[in-house]
């Protein structure tokens, strides 16, 4: 069995599972912007709340969605999703983080990470993929402070305000590999 993330430590950061109906409203207060005014994110119309609440709700039927608050107020969440869809990629999960502009550099993207790697590795992934648009120095100093190992670079790969956008790949081995097949990945909370 495993249990929902809710780890509270004594600075009163509180990492937690996100509730699709509680936490959209914010988690896409946070997520808007990089759709809006930046590459970061490869959307182009930002989702409605509904949108977003039903996006989280599809991904804790399967991976972990993940939200920080301090003192009460999210500000930041991370999730895992479906690297690829074909079978034998089963074992690999994308990760993805956002933090609150106002919150950045104390820590909170790695807090983050801690729980959602942990989480995905007690949920049987292997390996841990992350696509960064580039360039993103805090995304790629925060993937690469977590163990994350640079695979490579998808030139020009995407067209967003007018200019085109490289995507490097990193990715980051969650459990040694062995020859055997590895066991099934759960289901969040089984
Ligand atoms: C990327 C992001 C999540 C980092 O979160 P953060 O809370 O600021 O990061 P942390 O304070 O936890 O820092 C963790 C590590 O990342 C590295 N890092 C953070 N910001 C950095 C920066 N601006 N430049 C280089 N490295 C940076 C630090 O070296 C740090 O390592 P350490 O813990 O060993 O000191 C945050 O900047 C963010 O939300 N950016 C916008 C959204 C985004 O780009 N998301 C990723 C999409 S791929």
């Amino acid at each position: 069995m495993i249990k929902p993330v809710h780890a509270a430590s004594a600075d009163g950061w509180v990492v937690r599972d996100a509730v699709p109906e509680v936490d959209a409203g914010t988690c896409l207060e946070i997520y808007a912007p990089f759709v809006r005014d930046t590459s970061v994110s490869f959307e182009e119309v930002v989702p409605t709340v509904e949108e977003f609440r039903d996006r989280i709700r599809a991904t804790i039927a399967t991976h972990p969605w993940l939200v920080l608050a301090i003192g009460g107020r999210v500000v930041g969440y991370a999730y895992g999703s479906q690297h690829r869809s074909r079978a034998s990629y089963r074992w690999a999960a994308d990760v993805t983080v956002y933090v609150d502009p106002e919150h950045r550099g104390i820590g909170a993207g790695r807090r983050l990470y801690d729980a959602l790697l942990d989480r995905l590795r007690r949920q049987g992934f292997q390996v841990a993929c992350a696509g960064i648009a580039l360039p993103n120095d805090a995304s790629v100093g925060l993937h690469r402070a977590m163990g994350f190992e640079p695979v490579g670079v998808y030139r020009r790969i995407g067209w967003k305000a007018g200019a085109w956008h490289d995507v490097m790949w990193l990715q980051l081995e969650l459990a040694p590999a062995t020859g055997d097949e590895p066991p099934e990945p759960s289901a969040p909370g089984t």
